[in-house]
């Protein structure tokens, strides 16, 4: 799809981070936008930010983990919009535990939202789609759905799950009027960890999930204060649609993750350390500039 105007974008978790940006970008590029999220007070905050721009924009609080929900969206962007032509399947969280500390409800709150709300959304709006000359979807993995480290089981499962089950999609519906494309953003400076669930406060930096010691606050802080600016990671996923790429990587550390997983699938945790730090002091952290 090589441009956006006049499409009607569907954009869940989009009340913070990627999914913010990706509606804002969008409707700076002319399409009318369907935002969703479960959060209406940051949900309403991404409307507000969307004002500038002459497209429809309609708002639509919803729990992607609540199956009976994520079925009747369709209907609602039906009505407004009249169709859809991409879908972005975006919003997702994460537990930092220990599988053996971590509780069943925790796990199944990642599952739901993570890996059965992006099946749902998928399976709700997939005749909407196929109905469209062309059309988009995009699932959200993570650079973690091919690589994995301590405390992220329940995370891992899902973007691992999402990675393959957009696979398969990207091969059965090639050549179609859908393209698929599965994005796996490295480390981008949003709210995901704020918006996390934690076993326990890590308080050393080996135990903690991204290296990062000190209470749920301060690691919120420094995750959302050292990646790389949502705006940006939208930009890189708005451009790896619009060139046809169907697995689009979001910055280097996600790009040299992946290199390192090939070069040595079961020690790729040892590469890590050798370019994370320097990344972390290269990675652009300012917003695009027009949107500042
Ligand atoms: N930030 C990163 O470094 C990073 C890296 C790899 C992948 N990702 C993925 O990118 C996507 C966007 O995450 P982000 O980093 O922008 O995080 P974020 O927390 O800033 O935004 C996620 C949004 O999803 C919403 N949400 C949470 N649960 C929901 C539910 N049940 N129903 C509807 N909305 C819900 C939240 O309210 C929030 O607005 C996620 O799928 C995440 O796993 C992020």
């Amino acid at each position: 799809m090589k441009n956006f105007a006049q499409k009607v974008a569907v954009v869940t978790g989009a009340g913070s981070g990627i999914g913010r940006y990706l509606a804002v970008l969008l409707a700076r590029a002319g399409a009318d936008v369907v935002i969703c999220d479960i959060n209406p007070d940051t949900l309403a905050e991404t409307e507000a930010m969307l004002r500038r721009y002459n497209v429809a924009v309609t708002s639509i609080a919803v729990d992607m983990g609540d199956k009976a929900q994520v079925t009747a969206l369709p209907e609602q962007v039906i009505a407004r919009h009249g169709k859809v032509d991409l879908l972005f399947n975006n919003a997702g969280v994460t537990v930092g535990a220990d599988f053996e500390n971590m509780s069943e409800a925790d796990w199944d709150w990642v599952m739901n939202i993570n890996l059965n709300g992006v099946v749902n959304a998928t399976r709700a709006f997939l005749p909407h789609l196929r109905a469209q000359p062309e059309a988009a979807l995009i699932n959200t993995s993570s650079i973690f759905g091919m690589i994995a480290v301590a405390k992220q089981s329940s995370y891992h499962a899902t973007k691992f799950a999402v990675r393959g089950f957009t696979e398969g999609l990207i091969r059965e519906f090639k050549d179609t009027n859908l393209s698929v494309h599965c994005v796996h953003p490295g480390h981008i400076g949003t709210n995901i960890v704020a918006n996390s669930r934690f076993t326990e406060i890590e308080t050393e930096p080996d135990n903690s999930p991204s290296g990062f010691a000190g209470n749920h606050t301060e690691m919120a802080n420094l995750f959302r204060d050292h990646g790389m600016h949502p705006s940006r990671a939208a930009g890189i996923i708005l451009k790896g649609i619009s060139r046809g790429k169907r697995r689009i990587f979001v910055g280097l550390d996600a790009k040299l993750l992946d290199l390192a997983q090939r070069i040595s699938p079961m020690h790729y945790d040892k590469l890590m350390p050798l370019f994370m730090l320097p990344l972390t002091i290269l990675r652009n952290k300012k917003p695009i500039k027009d949107l500042a």
